[in-house]
């Protein structure tokens, strides 16, 4: 045997005896990473320092340039929408959630028959922990995160609320009341405390609690940074240079979120966890312009089917990627978790109804070519129609609707605000670029590779795709189930419930 054929043999054995070990002593610890998700709130594309924010985020920075930054990475442009498709895998035309956002008085949620995520990592032997927004339905027992896959939750069920008193007031029809639970309880005790903290100090808690025979899953779905604009004092000082009084308070609000994941990480690395953890972090829409936050470059905002409501900040970091310290571009969606992590975690996949995720483990890892190359953003049917039915049988353009093909984009019916707004930094006003679109043009096609910001729309000159696109969106709506939107009841309302927002079925 020559030199180099002794040391590949050593290095066989090398790799056998690790292999052998890992299974027979430590097949959890080895195998299945603890997984630490982080979903901020209406955080904006221009609201991360690596994307040139003023808005300083030195640990959410670090973390991301370790890791692997996500940059060609959708979520959906409002909340429910995004979590829906975090927790169960599955567009909203299949989970009946098109439409909207869950109301604190809607008997509505994410259907029963969608395991969760925490249901399939808690199957394959997790221990499964929650802090922060749920916002997936709460009218029943059987919608709370600890009847959906958790161990523990603590957090708020809707979908904003004050970040002090947590409570929140839905008019004099359904009054005020208090929307803050330790599992399955209403929570008085935190009256006055800013969210960030005790989210915060739970998360900490949990990694510190946690036994270590088993693997992690933590779910920590902070409610920054959405509105109301409320931070304590302490955050603002930095950014005395900020002149616009909404920008100058969301600074502040993001400073602190960013300090909260350096104390969550710190925990990790002080328990030992950390070596073997996948930490995600992800916004959960783009940001909202009237309440601080930005998009710029991106078209468009919060709400929107422009880039700037849905084109998300999203980056990993673990010591198990392959390859680290890079900049991602291949296509990847919020469905992708759900198959991605339950992957990681060696979890089965069974039970599910089918999944429109993509398991993107070795794309992220990598580098490797996605497995997605369509991406339905949404087909909103109860949205208002816009503009003029065309004389063909494909999909209907007057439907709010979008979807992404390789690098091409169609929208149709009424995609939201559109205008390009850049960050108010020192002034008190921001002027929207005026846009000219006709108030009946309901069909836009743009590269997105070529032109991200959406400037130069090509459905004109490229009928070609418009008519492939739109037979895409008619392909997908065949599948689409109805849509869940059943109106409010008045039995939600707290005067009912001692003062709590909760379960009233
Ligand atoms: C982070 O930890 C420090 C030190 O314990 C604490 O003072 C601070 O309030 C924590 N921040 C958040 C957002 O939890
Ligand atoms: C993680 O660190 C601990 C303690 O330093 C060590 O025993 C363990 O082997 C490490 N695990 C991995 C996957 O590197
Ligand atoms: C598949 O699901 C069944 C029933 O839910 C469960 O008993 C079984 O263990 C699952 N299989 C795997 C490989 O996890």
């Amino acid at each position: 045997m020559t030199w180099n054929g002794w040391i590949l043999a050593w290095r066989g054995f090398l790799v056998c005896s690790t292999f052998i070990f890992n299974v027979n002593f430590h097949p959890a610890a080895a195998s299945q990473p603890n997984i630490v998700f982080v979903l901020a709130d209406d955080y904006g594309y221009n609201d991360i320092g690596y994307h040139g924010s003023r808005i300083r985020t030195p640990n959410l920075d670090r973390l991301a340039s370790e890791g692997v930054k996500l940059e060609n990475y959708y979520v959906q442009p409002v909340c429910t929408p995004t979590r829906s498709q975090l927790m169960s895998g599955r567009y909203q035309i299949h989970t009946g959630l098109q439409h909207g956002i869950i109301g604190f008085a809607q008997p509505n949620g994410l259907p029963l028959d969608n395991p969760t995520l925490a249901d399939k990592l808690k199957e394959a032997g997790y221990s499964t922990h929650m802090a922060g927004k749920w916002h997936l339905g709460f009218y029943k027992k059987d919608y709370l995160p600890t009847s959906r896959g958790f161990d523990s939750y603590f957090g708020y069920l809707g979908g904003s609320e004050d970040y002090y008193t947590h409570t929140v007031c839905m008019g004099r029809l359904y009054g005020c009341g208090l929307d803050l639970r330790n599992d399955v309880d209403p929570d008085f005790k935190e009256n006055g405390t800013y969210s960030a903290f005790p989210f915060t100090q739970r998360a900490v808690n949990v990694i510190k609690a946690h036994d270590k025979s088993k693997p992690l899953f933590l779910y920590l779905a902070y409610q920054s940074v959405h509105a109301p604009l409320q931070v304590p004092e302490r955050y603002l000082e930095q950014y005395s240079d900020i002149k616009d009084k909404h920008r100058h308070i969301y600074a502040g609000m993001v400073s602190c979120m960013d300090e909260g994941v350096g104390n969550v990480t710190a925990a990790l690395q002080e328990t030992g966890l950390w070596n073997n953890t996948v930490f995600v972090f992800s916004t959960d829409n783009g940001g909202q312009i009237l309440e601080g936050g930005n998009n710029w470059p991106l078209r468009g905002w919060k709400g929107s089917l422009w880039e700037g409501g849905m084109h998300g900040v999203g980056f990993v970091h673990s010591p198990l990627l392959k390859k680290q310290g890079y900049v991602n571009k291949e296509l990847v969606h919020v469905s992708d978790w759900f198959p991605t992590l339950v992957g990681l975690a060696g979890g089965s996949l069974n039970g599910t109804l089918p999944l429109d995720g993509f398991d993107q483990w070795s794309t992220i890892s990598e580098n490797s070519s996605s497995r997605r190359k369509e991406l339905l953003h949404n087909i909103d049917p109860m949205h208002r129609p816009r503009g003029q039915a065309l004389n063909t049988d494909s999909f209907d353009p007057r439907v709010r609707a979008a979807i992404r093909v390789g690098d091409f984009k169609l929208i149709t019916g009424d995609p939201g605000n559109s205008s390009w707004i850049p960050p108010p930094s020192d002034s008190l006003f921001f002027v929207p670029t005026p846009v000219d679109d006709a108030p009946d043009k309901n069909i836009w096609l743009f590269n997105i590779k070529d032109d991200p910001n959406e400037r130069n729309d090509l459905s004109q000159t490229r009928p070609d795709i418009v008519k492939q696109l739109l037979g895409r969106l008619a392909f997908y709506n065949s599948t689409a189930v109805p849509v869940r939107f059943p109106p409010d009841s008045l039995k939600a309302s707290p005067r009912f419930h001692g003062g709590v927002w909760g379960p009233w079925e």
